[in-house]
């Protein structure tokens, strides 16, 4: 019997593929160089499952171009590379993997708040490049404290509590912002008070965005909004590129209205906003927020389990439509 063909439009681990290939006729994209629209729209050709990143848009020409897609699985959380409205429409099952990354994104987050405020990346920079040539310096690289500082998250969903209970440790008030309040003794358990946003944004130490992607949450930090944060804030988002407006925050960073960024997101990434490049008070990392191998296999792994699902006739464990 011929197999069902489905499509993985990214080169992923080869134990997940060759699991798929028991199953189905697997067209794998194993030498990992991202398809063009045109590129992947042929590989869909007859496909009824599509493994997918949040680099790949499936958007209405798109679709309209593979008329036996049945499901749509994407190897992320989000799912802002998806028109979901008109996959819906044409009867799309479309998934994501929610759950399985939140510690790991939370400790990349804290990684890169930790880098921005005690200026990792600057000094190792010092170090590689010959400069340090006096053993110790009372003033060498002065950053800002974490412990007893205030951390401002904006996106209290799974990610930002992951974020605030790492908070604990270094004894932070935290302050969260969000469209619905937690429970009370979410609240409680986090240690974390909700307030308006501009109060967030005025009394934070640190401000982290946790918000996905949406027209509703485009440029939710620009210029107005780090007008509002403490001259001494580092902002940092791990969320997605377009919920910060790069132009604003290059400014603001160039200005020192506010101290630093730790940014693993950008608008438009891979390509970057030019004044970045040449920021000491930024740390930048290319998008790998869930990235650890433990965590990437399980995502791999949850995404194929809800395609399968769907091409079986069954509930996948993670629906979004
Ligand atoms: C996600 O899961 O949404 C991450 O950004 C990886 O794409």
């Amino acid at each position: 019997m011929k197999k069902t063909k489905v499509v993985i439009t990214r080169g992923i681990f080869p134990e997940v593929v060759q699991q798929l290939q028991a199953r189905f006729d697997v067209v794998h994209n194993d030498d990992d160089r991202p398809w063009t629209a045109e590129e992947l729209a042929a590989r869909l050709a007859g496909a009824s499952g599509a493994m997918a990143t949040v680099m790949d848009r499936f958007d209405e020409p798109l679709l309209a171009k593979c008329p036996d897609l049945k499901v749509i699985s994407n190897i992320a959380v989000g799912y802002n590379n998806i028109d979901i409205a008109a996959c819906t429409k044409r009867g799309i099952r479309v998934t994501n993997t929610p759950g399985v990354l939140d510690d790991t994104t939370a400790d990349l987050t804290w990684s890169i708040l930790m880098a921005a405020a005690r200026r990792i990346a600057e000094a190792d920079a010092y170090v590689r490049r010959g400069d340090w040539k006096i053993a110790f310096g009372v003033q060498y690289f002065l950053g800002q404290d974490i412990h007893h500082a205030t951390l401002g998250i904006i996106g209290m969903g799974r990610i930002g509590q992951a974020v605030a209970r790492r908070a604990r440790g270094f004894d932070m008030r935290v302050l969260y912002n969000n469209r619905s309040r937690l429970d009370g003794s979410t609240e409680k358990q986090l240690n974390a008070a909700w307030v308006e946003r501009d109060v967030l944004l005025a009394q934070s130490d640190f401000v982290v965005v946790m918000a996905p992607y949406s027209a509703a949450t485009h440029h939710l930090i620009g210029a107005a909004e780090i007008a509002k944060m403490k001259p001494t804030a580092i902002l940092v988002n791990s969320a997605r590129g377009g919920v910060v407006d790069d132009a604003a925050l290059v400014q603001a960073l160039k200005e020192k209205r506010i101290a630093g960024a730790g940014l693993d997101v950008f608008e438009g990434e891979p390509k970057l906003h030019p004044g970045y490049a040449t920021l000491p008070n930024v740390v930048l990392t290319p998008h790998i927020g869930s990235a650890s191998r433990a965590t990437r296999i399980v995502m791999c792994n949850t995404a194929a389990a809800n395609m399968t699902a769907v091409l079986e006739g069954r509930d996948p464990q993670n629906p979004v439509n």
